[in-house]
């Protein structure tokens, strides 16, 4: 499992004791609003993606990281396979408090070149809701370019894509 730095934050796996503290990020309202609700208990959801994450670390040798700024967990970011697409994906998502400071940005860019330059993947894609313009911002920024629309699990969404040329 690979851990990395950037200017201003840590990634790293997502550990069990982390739990209580993603599922406050991930299950925010704010943040939940744009990806899904969850199907049980947050904690228990929580858990759930925790160990399904940890399963990719050691299937597929990669998976989102949690974001920490000062040993807190304030989101999580980085690259997600997607069976239905048979692609990977950038992923993010962050504490409301942690929004507007250019986080998700720094912590994707530090994925990006993860996926392409030691993983070697030769193209990265990204999915949100249409008027999600937050996270089409972020994904402008680094270069990715609207391809289609898509549903996505169910979810009509907007697909950016960037390749390892790119
Ligand atoms: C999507 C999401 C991660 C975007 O967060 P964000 O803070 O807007 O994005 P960034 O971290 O890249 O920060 C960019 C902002 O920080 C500002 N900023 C402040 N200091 C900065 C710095 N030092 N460097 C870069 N940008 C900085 C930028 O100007 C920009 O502000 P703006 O939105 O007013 O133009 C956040 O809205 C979120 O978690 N939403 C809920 C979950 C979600 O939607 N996830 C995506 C689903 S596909």
């Amino acid at each position: 499992m690979t851990a990395l730095r950037t200017e201003r934050l840590n990634l790293r796996p997502l550990e069990w004791a982390d739990r209580e503290a993603y599922a406050a990020m991930r299950f925010h309202p704010d943040v939940a609003r744009w990806l899904s609700v969850a199907d049980r208990d947050p904690l228990a959801a929580a858990e759930a993606t925790i160990a399904r994450f940890q399963s990719s670390w050691k299937t597929r040798g990669y998976a989102p990281w949690g974001v920490f700024t000062d040993g807190q967990l304030i989101g999580q970011c980085g690259l997600n396979f997607v069976p239905e697409f048979e692609e990977t994906e950038v992923l993010w998502a962050l504490r409301p408090d942690a929004w507007g400071k250019g986080y998700a940005t720094e912590a994707a860019r530090a994925a990006l070149t993860f996926g392409f330059e030691t993983i070697q993947l030769d193209l990265i894609f990204a999915v949100t809701k249409p008027d999600n313009t937050a996270s089409q911002a972020v994904m402008k920024r680094l270069g990715l370019v609207y391809r289609r629309d898509v549903v996505y699990r169910e979810i009509p969404s907007v697909w950016f894509e960037i390749s390892r040329p790119q």
